[in-house]
């Protein structure tokens, strides 16, 4: 049992239980469930575990309220905060999250101070900001969801749009997690090919809209929450990439110093994942035109960085 990996997972809600339920499941890492609310982690964690002769695992999971259970995790996953209702963007969310992000990262860089941070909680990327300075941790151990999420459903509205199976589909997004997202078509690939060579421009267009809108197009159907399936095997994936040394290349938020000509400021790029966090930025060619929507997209996220005053 003790050569499992620990993942500890900060926030119950549907987002946290998701992961918490797909991670353990992988069989690989014990995870701990953490939630201010008393009985809710304990509650669900206990089903959980007791999924686990159907499922086929062995790794444990467990509730708490008490964050001496989260020590010595190598990843952790924040998700606490408030989900978006219908008619927010993600930043009108930025002053009610930044107080929970900032005191869950202290609390959980006091008892892990190795572990590497991915941040779900929205606003992402000024999020990862915000868990950066107050872990100070390098760039490399503090993430955010958001990069591996926008492609996920790229690729799912190309393999829709082109009938082809969504493994044949390779899609590039980049940029800030909300409006200013940076959807490169020329880089989003069926086998290989750019599907600028494959659909026209009007389908294209019509993906590219969906994928960027496609957080709110979620919030509005459920009213009462935010997406959590995709996002959490988006999480999934990218502590898999972490924790297994997958050598795999996924886009997610960092906080970028120099990395694309961008400094102080946090958008997805491509990165190699490993057991230390980023192990590699990949610094993709790209034309004159995406390097400008990228420079907007990460000044937008500077912007909502310099609201929340940090120093
Ligand atoms: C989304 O895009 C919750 O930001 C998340 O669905």
């Amino acid at each position: 049992m003790n050569d499992r990996f620990k993942v500890s997972i900060i926030g119950d809600g549907n987002v946290g239980s998701a992961c918490a339920q797909r991670i353990v499941e992988r069989d690989y890492a014990d995870v701990v469930l953490l939630d201010i609310i008393e009985g809710l982690p304990q509650g669900k964690a206990l089903d959980i575990q007791q999924s686990a002769s159907v499922v086929g695992f062995n790794s444990r999971i467990i509730g708490t309220n008490d964050y001496e259970e989260t020590a010595g995790s190598d990843v952790v996953v924040i998700t606490s905060g408030s989900p978006r209702k219908p008619g927010m963007t993600r930043d009108d969310l930025l002053l009610t999250n930044m107080k929970i992000v900032s005191e869950v990262t202290s609390r959980v860089v006091a008892k892990s101070p190795d572990c590497v941070i991915i941040v779900a909680t929205n606003p992402v990327d000024a999020m990862v900001q915000l868990a950066r300075h107050v872990s100070q941790f390098p760039q490399k151990r503090v993430l955010g969801l958001s990069g591996v999420l926008d492609a996920a459903r790229l690729s799912t509205f190309v393999a829709a749009e082109s009938k082809m199976p969504v493994e044949y589909v390779d899609a590039c997004v980049l940029g800030e997690h909300g409006k200013n997202m940076v959807v490169i078509p020329r880089l989003t690939k069926i086998q290989g090919r750019p599907i600028t060579e494959l659909l026209p421009a009007e389908s294209i267009s019509k993906l590219v809209e969906r994928t960027i809108g496609g957080g709110a197009e979620i919030v509005g159907l459920l009213k009462t929450g935010s997406a959590f399936y995709a996002p959490s095997a988006a999480i999934t994936q990218m502590v898999d990439a972490i924790l297994l040394n997958k050598d795999m290349t996924l886009s997610c938020a960092m906080s970028l110093n120099g990395e694309y000509g961008l400094t102080d400021t946090v958008i997805s790029v491509p990165v190699k994942l490993g057991q230390g966090g980023v192990e590699e930025v990949v610094e993709l060619e790209l034309t004159s035109e995406e390097r400008q929507a990228l420079a907007n997209s990460a000044k937008a996220v500077q912007e909502l960085i310099g609201v929340m005053k940090l120093d």
